[in-house]
């Protein structure tokens, strides 16, 4: 193994611990990544040393926690090229920032009739907030199918544009199939039809470099915690006109201007957005997460080790006789693989997997409507990062085989 990528799975103590006697394997990291030195140092240090209120008091540890949550915004700002850090709010996940701008911007926006289009293999987080917009507006939820392979349906997706669609909610993506959305053809095309688009980059930020400017995205949605941060912090850029527009979604400190019993005025952006004490500790520590997730992605070693190991998965994974991966031969597919395996029920092959150390993600993934196509028994999904290695699918494949031959 290449000396950089030993290093670097150094720098997490989670992965060289043992379960069950067995040398951990990591192939959860769709569901959460594991956390580096540099994060852990920082939070430990924030809690033990800096455990201070922001934008509050004047004294030096408030001064300093509220200089480490600004570097934590500005870092966020930066990692996707946001014009501004007044741009990027700071949510509990990505899930509250679907969940504030289905709330917000639906509000502000949409009017009965309209119509709000979403696809087939999106995470319930960009399901489920625009039901309840719907239900409270009047709008109308499409939803654009997946071809064959896991790649959106891009005939049916403009097809379904033509519908006076008003707002398009994509995973950059998608959670089960590990596609990549091709966001720039998605987004120039539903501009053209009038329509605003909210990305969700749960799993894109992990993999791709983003750039919100030359996306031109209208919101870009994405959770610290699967990209080496803590979990509890999340970040929605919005486009400022937008933003400005758009009503505060929850009511409470620190996102007013002026308050009297007879009215209230808000405070400038981000801080409309953010009423309430916010997860201080886990936003500080975007900065030295991001930093990390950015020379990760600049590092060839790295990215060679990451498609090696991938490859070399899905080599495996095909020789397994019965196995289902809908997307497993997609050049599109980015270090995700949800599969079934016939005569074989995912979480029961999951639990003896996980006997022998290998951690893996059953179930339907918050992709109900998607993965029963596939499965009534949902699906096994493996997930790599650039810290897995070709050792690691090893011991991944043995155990699926071991798993395979107890069950059927
Ligand atoms: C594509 C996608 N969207 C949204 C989410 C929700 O993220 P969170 O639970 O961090 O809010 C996930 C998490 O798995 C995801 O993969």
């Amino acid at each position: 193994m290449d000396k950089l990528v030993v290093d670097f799975r150094n720098r997490f103590p989670a992965l060289s611990q043992q379960v069950y006697g067995k040398p951990l394997v990591y192939f959860d990291n769709a569901a959460t990544s594991q956390r580096p030195d540099c994060v852990i140092e920082l939070q430990e240090r924030m809690t033990a040393y800096t455990c201070a209120n922001v934008h509050r008091a004047v004294h030096r540890l408030a001064l300093d926690a509220t200089e480490l949550y600004q570097q934590g915004r500005e870092a966020a700002a930066a990692f996707i090229g946001a014009p501004s850090a007044g741009q990027v709010i700071f949510t509990s996940g990505t899930t509250a920032a679907i969940n504030l701008v289905a709330s917000c911007f639906t509000r502000r926006f949409l009017r009965k009739g309209d119509r709000i289009l979403i696809t087939e293999a999106e995470h319930h987080s960009n399901l489920v907030p625009w039901q309840f917009a719907c239900e409270l507006y009047g709008t109308e939820l499409l939803v654009a199918p997946v071809t064959e392979d896991g790649s959106l349906d891009m005939d049916a997706f403009r097809k379904l544009l033509e519908r006076d669609v008003k707002l398009v909610a994509v995973a950059h993506v998608t959670n089960v199939l590990g596609v990549v959305n091709p966001l720039h053809e998605i987004i120039a095309a539903a501009h053209q039809a009038g329509a605003r688009v909210l990305v969700d980059g749960a799993q894109g930020i992990v993999h791709s470099r983003v750039d919100v400017g030359s996306l031109d995205c209208d919101f870009y949605a994405f959770s610290g915690h699967k990209i080496f941060a803590p979990t509890g912090i999340g970040i929605l850029y919005g486009k400022r006109e937008l933003l400005e527009e758009m009503p505060p979604y929850m009511g409470g400190g620190d996102m007013v201007d002026r308050v009297t019993f007879e009215k209230t005025t808000y405070g400038p952006l981000p801080l409309k957005f953010e009423a309430g004490t916010q997860n201080i500790a886990a936003a500080a520590c975007l900065a030295p997460a991001l930093k990390l997730a950015a020379e990760v992605q600049d590092s060839a070693t790295l990215q060679d080790n990451l498609e090696t190991t991938d490859r070399l998965l899905a080599d495996q994974l095909s020789t397994i006789e019965g196995l289902h991966c809908p997307s497993l031969a997609n050049p599109r597919r980015k270090g995700i693989f949800s599969f079934c395996i016939d005569g074989v029920h995912p979480t029961d092959a999951a639990e003896i997997m996980d006997k022998m150390g290998v951690a893996v993600r059953t179930g339907f993934m918050c992709a109900e409507p998607l993965i029963r196509k596939y499965s009534e028994h949902g699906m096994m999904r493996a997930s790599l990062m650039p810290y897995n290695t070709p050792d690691e699918v090893d011991i991944f494949m043995e155990a699926l085989r071991r798993a395979v031959k107890m069950l059927r």
